[in-house]
């Protein structure tokens, strides 16, 4: 059987995403709604309203998506849906729905791991976006607010952790410089914004983990200096040198990033890169991913923002693929705020070290 249409549920934090995609990659169609507005108030994603409002969105989203491609439900595939890791009150409302629309028209279902998707990203094309040519093997890394981490992608499942965070993620660590500066939730790309215009050198923050020899990475000094840096400077003064301070931050989380990044691709011997995530729409950080591979003659892969930052088209696109090849979870799929034991080859040695599993 032919998966060229299957329709894809994300869920798995704050935003709702539905798309149809195609096993080649193709993505027919895509909605998503995003919640920043609701969850700014807070300054940070507070996880009972954010199942509320997938309740709210989802399948409304779904028969929209359906009316702009003239699709009949009875026509799509299968079905696939984020199933782990996540917040698990976000998850079975994407869950429970990919379920109930499987069941009651006898469709395939197939549960798909959020990180799965992120690394596959770079293969979706659209109307506007063309095909890659990347193959396997490659070393992808995917930074984002709830994960940072260093993969090596072999193949559909066969995926090896290189290295990743040990304690915040790079995204995270964004989202709280922008709170400490005042700037809205999310502040990624508010500080990314204001970075545009501001001196990288005026303010020297950590770069931890930069110098020592494996891949594993820190971000929680980074916050920490941030603080105190913060905390010693005036309201005038954070206001008349913002820019600075949020050009000289980023500069130091795409040191960290991309010395990681090189790293592991000498490590592996691969000239194939890929950037992606949240953090990957990050202008500095592609300008710097991008100037890496220009200097060694390597080449990298980011996708677009719309599928760097959660979406249901990486959903869709592993989802496909997983189906195609005959996997089916049918109706035993449950969510799982963490990932399976064999998502990720577990304790592979990379240069006689230990891979680690990260926290997710
Ligand atoms: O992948 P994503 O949408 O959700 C998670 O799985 O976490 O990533 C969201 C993260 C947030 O921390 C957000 O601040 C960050 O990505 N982000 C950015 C930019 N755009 C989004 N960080 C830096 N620069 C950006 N332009
Ligand atoms: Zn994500």
């Amino acid at each position: 059987m032919k998966f060229e249409k299957v329709l894809s549920i994300e869920t798995s934090c704050d935003d709702t995403s539905v798309a149809v995609v195609s096993s080649t990659g193709f993505v027919h169609g895509m909605v998503s709604a995003n919640q920043d507005l609701e969850h700014a108030i807070f300054g940070g994603i507070v996880p009972e309203i954010a199942s509320r409002n997938h309740n709210a969105n989802l399948l409304p989203l779904v028969d929209e998506l359906l009316k702009k491609l003239q699709l009949k439900i009875e026509e799509i595939d299968g079905v696939a849906v984020t199933n782990r890791p996540g917040l698990i009150g976000s998850l079975i409302v994407g869950v429970m729905t990919a379920k109930t629309l499987a069941l009651t028209k006898q469709k395939p279902l197939i549960g798909i791991n959020h990180l799965e998707g992120h690394v596959l990203a770079p293969f979706l094309s659209d109307a506007k976006w063309p095909a890659s040519d990347l193959q396997f093997p490659y070393v992808a890394l995917a930074v984002s607010g709830g994960h940072t981490a260093l993969y090596w992608v072999e193949g559909l499942g066969e995926y090896s952790i290189l290295g990743s965070s040990i304690d915040d993620a790079a995204g995270e660590a964004y989202d709280k410089f922008a709170k400490m500066l005042g700037l809205p939730f999310p502040g990624g790309v508010q500080v990314d914004k204001l970075a545009q215009t501001g001196n990288r050198k005026a303010y020297d923050f950590p770069r931890s983990m930069i110098h020592e020899e494996n891949l594993q990475m820190s971000f929680s000094g980074l916050k920490s200096a941030s603080r105190r840096l913060l905390d010693s400077m005036s309201d005038e003064e954070k206001e008349k040198h913002k820019a600075d301070l949020c050009a000289s931050f980023q500069e130091a989380v795409a040191d960290v990033l991309i010395s990681k990044l090189e790293r592991a691709a000498l490590e592996m011997n691969c000239t194939r890169l890929v950037v992606t995530g949240g953090v990957s729409a990050n202008s500095r950080l592609r300008e710097r991913a991008e100037e890496l591979c220009a200097s060694r003659g390597w080449k990298v892969y980011i996708p677009p923002t719309r599928y760097c930052t959660d979406n249901a088209a990486m959903i869709g696109y592993a989802g496909a693929l997983r189906l195609q090849r005959g996997e089916n979870h049918n109706m035993e799929l449950a969510p799982s705020p963490k990932v399976w034991a064999g998502d990720f080859k577990a304790g592979q040695l990379l240069k006689g070290r230990q891979a680690r599993v990260p926290r997710t």
